[in-house]
């Protein structure tokens, strides 16, 4: 299987509890390597141009609001096959859904308020490492 990069971000619920390095070490376990990290806090409007595709979803507002609610760790993660890697280590959207073990098993609130975000495909994950990473800024 080929190397690949994925986007990852820590959401406000798990910055907010200080989640970020329990949820890094699991990351890490599974084979992911972080090659990029930093924390920032974005504004609705970041976050409304980062989740366009869910514009015309009922939970739009809501999950922009809460992104732009506390900072949150948008990281960049490396490994073969990192994309599907990395959503089977963050579990299913619904935290009631997800497999024991995965990241939003252990540690997300709700379906809304779930932890993380990964990429979920290899254009998707190519357009969303560009939106807060430089090539300058990536090193594998
Ligand atoms: P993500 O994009 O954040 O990695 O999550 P995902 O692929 O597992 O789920 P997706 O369907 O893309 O939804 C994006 C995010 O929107 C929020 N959401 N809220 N209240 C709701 O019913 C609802 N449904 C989705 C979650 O934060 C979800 O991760
Ligand atoms: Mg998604």
């Amino acid at each position: 299987m080929a190397v690949e990069r994925t986007l990852s971000i820590i959401k406000p619920d798990a910055t907010n509890r200080n989640l970020t390095g329990k949820i890094n070490a699991k990351f890490e376990d599974a084979g992911l390597r972080i090659i990029a990290q930093k924390r920032i806090q974005l504004t609705k409007d970041q976050a409304g141009a980062f989740y366009a595709v869910h514009k015309e979803r009922p939970f739009f507002d809501e999950l922009t609001s809460f992104m732009a609610s506390a900072p949150v760790v948008v990281q960049v993660l490396e490994g073969e096959g990192a994309i599907a890697k990395n959503r089977e280590v963050m579990g299913a959207t619904n935290p009631a859904d997800a497999a024991p073990g995965t990241i939003r098993a252990e540690f997300a609130e709700s379906v809304g308020e779930n932890s993380v975000h990964g990429s979920d495909a290899p254009e998707t994950a190519a357009e969303e490492i560009s939106f807060f990473f430089s090539g300058l800024e990536l090193v594998g």
